[in-house]
């Protein structure tokens, strides 16, 4: 087992106790708390991040599975002086309300652009072999990923705006 685990492109030990979740190292060993714990139980969304690039839920898998891997953050995607532009679509549109979804909401978008530039189809998708960016398909892309102030509308408009202008 790697001894190490990077996180935002640093090393840090691996948690001792190989029973803790990813979603728990994040917050608790790293101290990275931009990751939500909504649910716990892999219904929510609230703790997606990054593995290699794809996105999972972090409360569903163990630290020790990952010290191989690159894991990214939402502190790892921009910082509040210089954010990704995702983070400034979704303050320009308003697409959040409490806040506490929406650092899952960003990395989980973040990876669905990745997703539809590598043309991987989604249950949404008419064309298999080139999906397209319909309203439709961002929101079967994004519906592990749930808001409870219900700003589904305006997170839809900031991920829009990004794929359509890239910024
Ligand atoms: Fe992981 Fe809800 S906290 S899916
Ligand atoms: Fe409150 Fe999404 S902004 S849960």
């Amino acid at each position: 087992m790697s001894e190490t685990i990077k996180v935002n492109g640093s090393d840090h030990l691996m948690p001792a106790d190989a029973r803790v979740s990813l979603l728990d190292f994040l917050r608790h060993y790293v101290g990275l708390t931009g990751t939500k714990k909504g649910c716990d139980h892999g219904q929510c969304g609230a703790c997606t991040v990054l593995v290699d690039g794809v996105r999972i839920n972090s409360c569903l898998t163990l630290a020790a599975m990952h010290g191989q891997q690159e894991v990214t953050t939402i502190e790892g995607l921009g910082t509040p002086d210089a954010p990704s532009d995702l983070q400034k679509a979704f303050l320009e549109h308003d697409g959040f309300q409490c806040g506490y979804c929406t650092p899952g909401q960003i990395c989980s978008a973040t990876a669905l652009l990745d997703e539809i530039r590598a043309e991987w189809p989604s249950d949404a998708s008419d064309d298999l072999n080139a999906p397209s960016l319909s309203d439709e398909e961002i929101r079967e892309r994004m519906s592990g990923n749930l808001c409870r102030c219900g700003a589904y509308a305006n997170i839809l408009a900031a991920i829009r705006q990004v794929a359509e202008t890239g910024a």
